[in-house]
């Protein structure tokens, strides 16, 4: 399973780039808002920072509107992916974009049905968003899962990209179904490391060390 991050944060991309494990990073509107940076701006030092897809996301509500800005968006850099939303308006940029060569991920997608039509229209990534269903009392996974076998009975070439995923125990459970790629913010995928049991052997094996008296340098 590839790791995004779902951020525009640089210096948090930054931390764990050093570990080799990110494969792509991900914003929204949203996230750029958080960043307080100006989009192109932010976007570009992503570029350079990181080599696989980056997806900055359109605003507009119609295909034309969206088509436009995702081909200013995708001047930044040649690894930008443009991310639409899931409407027929977004669906319509979508089929529109791949055609041309953009990489393109479908966004704010909540059901099969909608992840099976921009796999029709050609998306690059799909993007189920886990969290957002868990709150509402449904199951995220549950929607990863049936996209997943759909995608397979038909050998669709779209990347099914998990987002929305709010806990280490999301990013199992998708690697466990075959997400292709699951996007999480820094601090979920940092979570992943942590485990109470490594603290207490650390712990002990430390205060027995200190018993030896040794140094290893
Ligand atoms: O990738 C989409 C993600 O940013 C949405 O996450 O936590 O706002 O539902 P969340």
């Amino acid at each position: 399973m590839k790791f995004f991050v779902d951020t525009a944060d640089i210096e948090a991309i930054r931390d764990l780039a050093q570990l080799g494990i990110v494969d792509g990073v991900t914003t929204n509107p949203s996230l750029i808002m958080k960043s307080g940076r100006d989009i192109k701006e932010v976007t570009k030092e992503i570029c350079d920072l990181v080599d696989g897809p980056v997806s900055a996301e359109t605003v507009a509500l119609d295909a034309e509107g969206m088509i436009a800005e995702g081909k200013e968006l995708a001047k930044i850099a040649d690894n930008i992916t443009i991310k639409v939303p899931l409407t027929w308006e977004g669906l319509k940029a979508c089929k529109a974009l791949t055609s041309e060569g953009f990489m393109v991920n479908v966004t704010l997608c909540f059901s099969a049905n909608q992840a099976l039509l921009a796999a029709k229209a050609g998306a690059t990534f799909i993007s189920p968003f886990i969290g957002r269903l868990d709150d509402i009392n449904l199951d995220g996974m549950e929607l990863i899962a049936e996209i997943r076998a759909i995608y397979d009975n038909y050998g669709f070439g779209t990347e099914i990209l998990a987002a929305s995923i709010r806990s280490a125990n999301h990013m199992k459970q998708a690697a466990l179904i075959g997400a292709d790629v699951a996007t999480a913010p820094p601090n979920v995928i940092k979570a992943m490391a942590s485990h109470p049991l490594t603290d207490k052997g650390l712990e002990g094996f430390l205060k027995d060390w200190a018993k030896t008296g040794q140094k290893i340098l």
